[in-house]
């Protein structure tokens, strides 16, 4: 969906589809040169994620396979508490396997800082994170970030696979969400 069909919604196109595919394939460089002569096993954590590993997958060339998780973070007053529950967990087994997480966006760092905690223990042979969006002065937490698409302020964005109440996750921008739309607290 083209975001002037709800621009009334949006404050700011922060990253336009020309934006994202742009860095989409350089970040596909660089991991193809980290993982060249590998099949890696792509793990997107859904729904966010649905998007950007569409297009990431497509644009590397190397041989790879796909799955997914789906986690919740129970969160205290709008905010991601650390504590997850895992909704679906991976179909493949990551033992001796080189993963790459896909992330849509690093707000405080705690849902990807237990994921990364609970792949650890599954013994893949390396493990690294992509992420298309970081909020850096909404981290908490320190974790490492193998590639990062965009670091952006630290507002509510949706678009490209991010919703706000599951809406807007189709738009091919990534724009900034007017207040007045959720009203109060920021969303999870
Ligand atoms: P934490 O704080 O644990 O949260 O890094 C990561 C998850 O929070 C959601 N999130 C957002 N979703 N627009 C969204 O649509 C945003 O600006 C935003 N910030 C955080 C998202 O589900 C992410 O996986
Ligand atoms: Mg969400």
């Amino acid at each position: 969906m083209d975001t002037a069909d709800v621009q009334g919604d949006l404050e700011d196109i922060l990253l336009t589809p020309e934006q994202i595919s742009t860095r989409i394939a350089e970040i596909a460089r660089e991991i193809e040169s980290d993982l060249e002569g590998e099949t890696p096993l792509l793990v997107g954590v859904l729904r966010g994620a649905v998007m950007v590993m569409a297009d990431l997958s497509r644009e590397l060339r190397l041989p790879l396979e796909m799955d997914w998780m789906a986690v919740s973070s129970y969160g205290n007053d709008h905010k991601s508490s650390g504590v997850v529950k895992i909704l679906k967990d991976l179909d493949t087994a990551m033992e001796g396997r080189h993963v790459l997480i896909v992330e849509d966006i690093v707000d405080s760092g705690l849902t990807l800082s237990w994921l990364l905690e609970n792949f650890r223990s599954r013994g893949a042979q390396s493990l690294r994170v992509m992420t298309l969006l970081r909020k850096p002065d909404a981290m908490t937490v320190d974790v490492p970030l193998d590639y990062v698409g965009f670091d952006i302020p630290n507002k509510f964005v949706v678009g490209y696979g991010l919703d706000y109440a599951n809406r807007y996750r189709s738009l091919t921008s990534v724009a900034v969400l007017k207040p007045e739309v959720y009203g109060g607290n920021p969303p999870e």
